[in-house]
Order: structure tokens, then C-alpha cells, then sequence
């Protein structure tokens, strides 16, 4: 009874490995640079899944709308009973959505399907943390949109939940949505970054023309969604899901906590 976790290197995955390991499952950590993660790690090749797969009954999957067609393949093919999809919370925007196109897919498979679907990560806060050690402000747009952020170690909590207790337990076929314990701006999380860490920062209002100059994407489609969000969430608080605390049986962390386990981050 083996579980594969996929994507082996990412902060989540890495979490959930933690767990199982703890918990005293067997597991196999697969990435697509397995030497990032010493011996026991094997190589994950999204377009050719098969021979991770190989004796596995249980996996962790990070959503990818290109593969997901041959994963489903292969995992029948392999007998698996059970897949936990780390999808998003931007699933419900639409059939256009990638990880609704993901979701749509992996749910086809002859396994059962848990979706787990968070909305913004805490996390997104370290790619603030290179801008304010180098400049001392913080450049977004929308500073007043708000999100109710999600620690990384809340949504593996879940995650494991679901492992643990398996397919045919309540879990097959549904969708979690997933928040932190409160909605805020990203004017008071910068704040609060402030408060915890007592670095100085300043937070700059971005216009969106502005945004779009400084914002490193490729995908220009990604990045007009990505604005769209934002001033859409602009003086809309977000509602706080009740997965993590179902799920998990405790409240989800806060922001403060989440910056107390990533010291010197912001210098
Ligand atoms: N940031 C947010 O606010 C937010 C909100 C909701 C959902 N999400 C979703 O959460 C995921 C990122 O999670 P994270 O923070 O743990 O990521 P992370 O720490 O940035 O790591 C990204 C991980 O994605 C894995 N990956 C990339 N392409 C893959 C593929 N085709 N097949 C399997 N694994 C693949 C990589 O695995 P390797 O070890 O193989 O490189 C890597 O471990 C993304 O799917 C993102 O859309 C993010």
C-alpha cells in the first residue's frame, strides 16, 4: 500500500511527505529533478507516469491540465484507489479554468477523486519578501483587495486527512474548499509583516498599467486574469471556508504564525 506524493520538491508536497512518514505510511516521493531530494526520491515525468506509478494505491497530485489525460490513464492502469488533486479554489471561475479543466479530467478516473481547493497561499508573501530586502517597499496593485490566505501546513493537514483515511470514507468525489482563518487586505498583511518582524516596509498602491511594467509573467493572459481577481476583490471581504478546521480538527494558523515559522524572510 504504497502513496505516491507528486511534486516532490514543492513546499506542500514536502509537508505532506512529512506526515505520511510520520504517520508510519510507506510512500514514494516522486519529482521531475529527483536528485533535489537525495536517493529515495524517483523521477516524475508528467507525460509518461506509468513507472512512478507502478504498485502505488494512493496518490498526492499537483494539478497540471496538460498531463493529467495520461496520469489518468496510467493510474487505472495501475490500479490506483485513490487520488488527492491539489487543484484551487479558482476552479469554481469556470470550465476555462486550468485546474477546472484538471479537476474535469482527473475526476474520470476509475479511482476516487478528493479535490482540494485552497485559495491564496500565505506563501505568495516570500516573492514580497525579495522585493522589500532589496528596496524596502512592497509594489502591488489592489493593496485593498482582500483574500482570507491559507498557511501551506493547513492545507497538507488536510491533505493527510484525506490519505489517511482513505477512499470509500466520506471523501471520494467531493471538493474542499480551502481558507486561512480570516479575510484581510494586502495593505494590512504588509502591516502585519511590519508588526511581526519589525522590519520597516513601505507598501506602494501599483496602478495596473504600472503592474503590468513590473510584473515578471510570461503568460500575459495569466497575469490579466491574475488583475481581474484582484479588483474584483477589492473591498469584498473573502468567506472563511470551515475545511481546514473539519478536517483537520483544529483552527487554520494565522498569518502571524505563518510568519513566525519563516524567520528572517523579510530581513
Ligand atoms: N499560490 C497560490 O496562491 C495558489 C493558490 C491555489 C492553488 N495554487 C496551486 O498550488 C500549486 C503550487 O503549490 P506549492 O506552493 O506547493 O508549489 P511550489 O512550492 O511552488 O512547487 C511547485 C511544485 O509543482 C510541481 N509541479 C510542477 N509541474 C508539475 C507537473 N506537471 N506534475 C507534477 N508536479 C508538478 C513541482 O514538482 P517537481 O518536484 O516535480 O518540480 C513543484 O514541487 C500550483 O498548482 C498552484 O496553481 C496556488
Amino acid at each position: 500500500m504504497t502513496i505516491l506524493v507528486t511534486g516532490g520538491r514543492g513546499a506542500i508536497a514536502r509537508a505532506v511527505a512529512t506526515g505520511l512518514t510520520d504517520a508510519g505510511q510507506d510512500i514514494r516521493i516522486a519529482s521531475r529533478e529527483p536528485a533535489d531530494l537525495g536517493p529515495a526520491a524517483v523521477a516524475y515525468d508528467p507525460a509518461d507516469p506509468a513507472p512512478a506509478l507502478e504498485g502505488v494505491s494512493q496518490v498526492f497530485l499537483y494539478s497540471d491540465p496538460e498531463s493529467a489525460p495520461a496520469f489518468v490513464a496510467a493510474a487505472d492502469a495501475a490500479g490506483v484507489k485513490q487520488v488527492v488533486l491539489l487543484s484551487s479554489m479558482s476552479a469554481a471561475g469556470g470550465p476555462e479554468d486550468p485546474h477546472a479543466k484538471t479537476e474535469h479530467v482527473i475526476s474520470s478516473g476509475g479511482y476516487a477523486t478528493t479535490r482540494m481547493q485552497p485559495g491564496a497561499f500565505m506563501s505568495n508573501a516570500k516573492f514580497w519578501a525579495y522585493q522589500a530586502r532589496a528596496t524596502g517597499q512592497i509594489r502591488l496593485p489592489y493593496l485593498d483587495a482582500e483574500e482570507a490566505p491559507i498557511h501551506e501546513q493547513d492545507i497538507a493537514d488536510a491533505v493527510l486527512r484525506v490519505l489517511l483515511d482513505g477512499p470509500g470514507n466520506g471523501h471520494d468525489d467531493r471538493g474542499y474548499p480551502l481558507t486561512g482563518p480570516v479575510s484581510m487586505t494586502r495593505r494590512h498583511q504588509i502591516a502585519l509583516v511590519t508588526e511581526v518582524t519589525g522590519v520597516p516596509i513601505e507598501a506602494v498602491d501599483l496602478t495596473p498599467d504600472q503592474a503590468r511594467a513590473e510584473m515578471q509573467m510570461r503568460d500575459e493572459g495569466q497575469r490579466e486574469t491574475l488583475l481581474a481577481y484582484w479588483a474584483s476583490r477589492v473591498g469584498v471581504p473573502q468567506p472563511v471556508e470551515p475545511g481546514v478546521e473539519l478536517l483537520t480538527g483544529h483552527t487554520a494558523r494565522t498569518f502571524t504564525t505563518w510568519l513566525a515559522d519563516h524567520p528572517g524572510l523579510f530581513g
